[in-house]
């Protein structure tokens, strides 16, 4: 999966519930994921953010940067890869988000158009919420196993990998 423009499938979004902003959302979309969307043009980065946030954001090395936005903001839910020994999981993830939800088989996420593609992510996928409410609906929703993400115990040690 080499560029940005792999969608949700959209009955993973639909879940979740409704969100009020998409900040990194493709410029023409087949399906809205939330009230508002924010593209590369406006720069959803740079841009401020409303509301509950649904962020599926680029992969690789972008990435941190829009979860670290998420654990700022504090209200919402990321999909990212399930590297839970990862840095970026280290700094935003545990002991900073309210739970995590390990999806149950890896979804087949759609080309740019709305085509589902016929292969699947190639990797384990997860969802991280932020805030007590978006762990609810993480909880609730039935998409996979869910791990509340408590503070990290006095002295824990762990190696990080990039
Ligand atoms: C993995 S896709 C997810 C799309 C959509 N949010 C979803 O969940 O289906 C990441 C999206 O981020 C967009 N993107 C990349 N850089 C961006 C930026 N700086 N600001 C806003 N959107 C950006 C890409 O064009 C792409 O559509």
């Amino acid at each position: 999966m080499k560029n940005d423009e792999w969608l949700t499938p959209p009955e993973i979004v639909r879940a979740l519930g409704t969100f009020d902003l998409d900040p990194c959302a493709p410029i023409v979309r087949p399906w809205d994921t939330a009230a508002n969307h924010y593209t590369i043009e406006d720069d959803g980065l740079a841009q401020a953010w409303h509301g509950r946030v649904w962020c599926n954001p680029p992969f690789g090395r972008e990435a941190v940067k829009w979860l670290r936005r998420m654990a700022e903001h504090g209200n919402g839910i990321a999909l990212i890869p399930a590297r839970t020994e990862t840095a970026m999981f280290y700094e935003c993830v545990w002991g900073i988000a309210d739970a995590v939800l390990f999806l149950k088989g890896r979804p087949h996420f759609h080309f740019v158009d709305g085509r589902r593609a016929d292969f699947n992510s190639g990797a384990p996928i997860c969802l991280v919420a932020y805030g007590e409410d978006n762990a609810e609906a993480l909880r609730a929703s039935g998409l996979g196993f869910y791990v509340v993400s408590s503070a990290a115990a006095p002295a824990t040690q762990h190696t990080e990998t990039k």
